[in-house]
């Protein structure tokens, strides 16, 4: 079958992030633990850490930064057929799903779910939502190969959501983790796009790679303090009831042995997704191409960038400076602040490449499809801080129900 009519593209409309104004700083840090700003700075490059407050819950932040994305997107939330939110259940609710709760927040009318994927699940939620559009558009061409692409096919939109709450995971007598994580969310709308020149120039969403290695577990996790627990004495497994379940879910990373591995699956997701989607080395669009990386550490980020060629104003990282590590949040909440600041352009290529817990790592790429946008596309702080009044006001109402 030979399809004649012009089939859409899959771009990104809009971009939203929501992190949270109050910072824990390193000298901070040095009252609860035996660090020093000097040593913070040296190995991880953060100065301070973006910390929520209790008014400001995961769901919360999911919700703002939902907001601002749709707004950025020239959107509302009944707009959106479906909500995507990758996180660790860093969250009050390991059931239900944080994406149901953000969808009653905005009042949206679509199916939403949750997703894992440890630091990468921000790029494997925008795949799903890739997926998702592009199934849609699938199941109407095998059923009607010859009709027109209806409206409410080409309609279908995808809010995705990454981030986490991991200060409220996190033991802060650690000093192996609590100098290096935080809190934040970032978001993204997926939509398809007729326009001339996004079909023309091949704008919007290019492919994802992915990839596993579950032996390398045992460097980075936390218990979901629910089934058999283990001695952390002899690791033999037991079910000990009621009494065994833990408080707190235990956070353990092996820094150390986490630090090269991931320096070489980033490096590896990149190199991959070049090659995959074709990219051509020497093209101009290669050597001006913008790297999006997950901020775990800046000395990771950049030992990947040595292993490129590009610039050190290719690789984005200026999040872990300011906000620490926020988990899968960090480089969605990067796209957004790339597309705000006027770092990206129609035709301009962004990768995004991420490892984390699992081993999961991966790597997706877009050929931008959007001019910077309009200050009215454009949400201010002090704007987000009225949207965490005001959907804190109606998660607060929606807790109250569970004591009713
Ligand atoms: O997104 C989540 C995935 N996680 C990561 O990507 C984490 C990757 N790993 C890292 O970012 C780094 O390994 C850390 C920042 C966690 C640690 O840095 P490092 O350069 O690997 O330090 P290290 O563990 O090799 O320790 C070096 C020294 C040791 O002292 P000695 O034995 O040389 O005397 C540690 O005891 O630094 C000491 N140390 C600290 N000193 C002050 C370890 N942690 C600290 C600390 N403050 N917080």
């Amino acid at each position: 079958m030979v399809y004649t009519q012009q089939l859409p593209r899959i771009i990104i409309s809009g971009t939203g992030s929501a992190v949270p104004p109050h910072r824990l700083s390193n000298p901070d840090l040095e009252k609860m633990v035996d660090t020093s700003n000097d040593w913070i700075i040296e190995r991880t490059g953060i100065s301070e850490r973006a910390i929520s407050t209790q008014y400001e819950p995961l769901p919360v932040l999911g919700a703002v930064a939902g907001h601002v994305a749709l707004k950025s997107a020239g959107l509302t939330a009944k707009d959106i057929g479906l909500i995507i939110f990758a996180n660790h259940k860093s969250g009050t609710f390991a059931v239900p799903d944080n994406a149901t709760i953000v969808q009653y927040l905005l009042g949206a009318e679509c199916p939403a779910h949750d997703q894992n994927g440890g630091c990468t699940g921000g790029i494997i939620a925008e795949s799903a939502g890739y997926n998702a559009l592009a199934g849609k558009l699938y199941a109407h061409l095998m059923r009607n190969p010859e009709e027109e692409i209806p409206h409410d096919v080409l309609n279908f939109k995808v809010l995705v959501l990454a981030g986490d709450t991991l200060s409220h995971v996190l033991n802060y007598k650690d000093r192996a983790t609590c100098i290096l994580l935080s809190d934040g969310v970032g978001a993204a709308v997926l939509q398809f796009s007729l326009d001339q020149t996004v079909l023309e120039k091949k704008y919007g969403f290019l492919g994802c790679y992915l990839n596993a290695d579950g032996s390398l577990g045992p460097n980075l996790w936390w218990k979901s303090g629910v089934g058999p627990q283990f001695s952390s004495v002899d690791g033999n497994l037991t079910y000990g009831g009621h009494e065994a379940q833990v408080k707190r879910p235990d956070f353990h990373m092996d820094g150390q042995v986490v630090f090269k591995p991931a320096v070489r699956m980033m490096t590896e997701a990149f190199e991959k997704i070049v090659e995959q989607e074709h990219i051509d080395k020497s093209s101009p669009e290669y050597s001006q191409m913008m790297i999006d990386p997950h901020q775990a550490n800046w000395r990771i980020v950049d030992a990947v960038r040595k292993r490129t060629p590009f610039a050190p104003e290719q690789v984005y990282a200026e999040g872990i400076k300011k906000y620490g590590n926020n988990s899968l949040g960090t480089y969605m909440v990067a796209q957004d602040e790339l597309h705000v600041g006027g770092h990206l352009y129609p035709g301009r290529l962004l990768a995004k490449v991420a490892f984390g817990a699992g081993f999961i790592w991966g790597a997706d790429l877009h050929r931008w499809a959007l001019n910077r946008p309009k200050p009215s596309q454009i949400t201010s702080d002090a704007e987000k801080q009225a949207l965490v009044r005001m959907y804190y006001s109606k998660y607060s109402e929606w807790v109250s129900q569970l004591c009713a």
